[in-house]
């Protein structure tokens, strides 16, 4: 038995399962080709320009890189017109999170959130020796007037996520308004944003516009998700200029890897690409909606692509087990798979080739996120096999 005493709070906190990894699950299931959407990532890759660059830039590597980021930064302030001391770079969007918790809650204090949301919040705020008070999502959005009610004197950061993860909604413009009407000056409304480029420019809310006229505005955007840059981790935020020299603070020295700095301004000097991949997908989204019809969508609510499958209770019994037996596991989708739908009534218009493909190209640089409702919901016959399909035989089995 280990003897070192690990702090309290340390042990206590809950354990991050990231998926398995892609040899992993070639090994374990005996297959040849998976593709791995755990964490959202854009399956088309990166532009390929960025490829070219990265390349251009491996014999520096025996150098440390610049650890404040200048290239990156500048390149961010002139794209979206934000003054470079402004921006903060983080090992991921999720390093910001950390350093924002770690300059802003201290013990006994709490971040507000989302039920469910993006793990991380609560658990750099746990880490901090803080706690998360949740608010339950109301039909999968985000409930502002109950987040706002929901600020408490010792509340220290509000986080909000649009589009949402895992549900993939959107907070709209009166409901910014909302907060920031609403929200003490003292609470740092934190607005991330990982998958903004995925929301049609039209749509977007002004965030930058609105870290420019309050000092307690930081918003989060990363390169892991549009952009195809999850493996090298780098990401920013924006935010007064008071906010991010505090959050520089307590940022380690040579956080962002010289090859992720020059992989990101090569991602923004080739940003219309994040616009080729959306409309891809949009594309195929619209395909899928047409085949797929017993799904759930709530692409009223947003235009991400995005599958909710309602899900048996089994979410709150077993999350993990379930994330591990279905999402976490990849996604291989072969003739046989679709000629088993179409035998069994799913899918009779398409031919089987056809629906491979367009099942394959909606696997590609989607996002996929599958939500587990909490409530029992009833399944239809028919969904119920799509779920079986599409969790179980597509997921796994083959
Ligand atoms: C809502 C949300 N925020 C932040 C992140 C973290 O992104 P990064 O790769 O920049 O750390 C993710 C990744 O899954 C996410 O879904």
């Amino acid at each position: 038995m280990m003897t070192i005493k690990i702090k309290q709070w340390v042990s206590s906190l809950p354990e991050y399962i990231p998926g398995r990894t892609i040899e992993e699950i070639k090994r374990v299931y005996g297959l040849e080709t998976v593709y791995k959407m755990a964490s959202n990532e854009n399956l088309y890759g990166p532009h390929p320009g960025i490829i070219e660059e990265v390349k251009k830039h491996l014999g520096s590597i025996n150098y440390y890189p610049d650890s404040d980021c200048r290239e990156i930064r500048q390149k961010i302030s002139q794209v979206y017109k934000i003054p470079a001391d402004m921006i903060i770079i983080g090992n991921g969007t999720d390093q910001i999170i950390e350093m924002a918790c770690d300059s802003l809650i201290g013990p006994g204090e709490n971040v507000v959130i989302a039920d469910p949301t993006f793990l991380i919040y609560e658990k750099a705020a746990l880490k901090c020796g803080g706690t998360a008070i949740k608010v339950p999502l109301s039909g999968y959005r985000h409930d502002i007037r109950k987040l706002a009610g929901a600020v408490d004197d010792k509340t220290r950061i509000l986080f909000l996520t649009n589009p949402h993860n895992p549900t993939g909604t959107n907070i709209n413009k009166d409901e910014f308004d909302y907060v920031k009407k609403n929200l003490r000056k003292d609470v740092l409304l934190v607005i991330d944003e990982a998958y903004y480029e995925y929301v049609p420019e039209r749509q977007r809310i002004n965030t930058e516009g609105m870290v420019s006229q309050s000092d307690n505005v930081l918003v989060l955007r990363t390169f892991s998700k549009i952009f195809g840059l999850a493996g090298l981790r780098i990401g920013y935020g924006i935010a007064d200029k008071a906010v991010i020299a505090a959050l520089n603070k307590v940022r380690l020295p040579f956080n962002i890897n010289s090859i992720a700095q020059k992989a990101a301004v090569a991602a923004l000097e080739n940003r219309s690409y994040a616009d080729e991949i959306r409309e891809k997908i949009i594309r195929e989204k619209e395909k899928f909606y047409s085949v797929l019809d017993n799904i759930k969508f709530f692409d009223k609510h947003t235009d991400l692509l995005e599958i909710f499958i309602h899900y048996r209770s089994e979410y709150k019994k077993d999350s993990t087990n379930l994330y591990h037996r279905h999402y976490a596991q990849g996604f291989k989708a072969t003739e046989e798979t679709i000629k088993q739908c179409i035998k069994k009534g799913l899918m009779k218009k398409i031919q089987p080739k056809a629906l491979t493909n367009i099942l394959i190209d909606l696997f590609y640089g989607m996002l996929f996120t599958t939500f587990f409702s909490a409530e029992k919901k009833p399944f239809k016959q028919k969904g119920k096999y799509l779920e079986e399909i599409i969790l179980g035989n597509l997921l796994i089995k083959n």
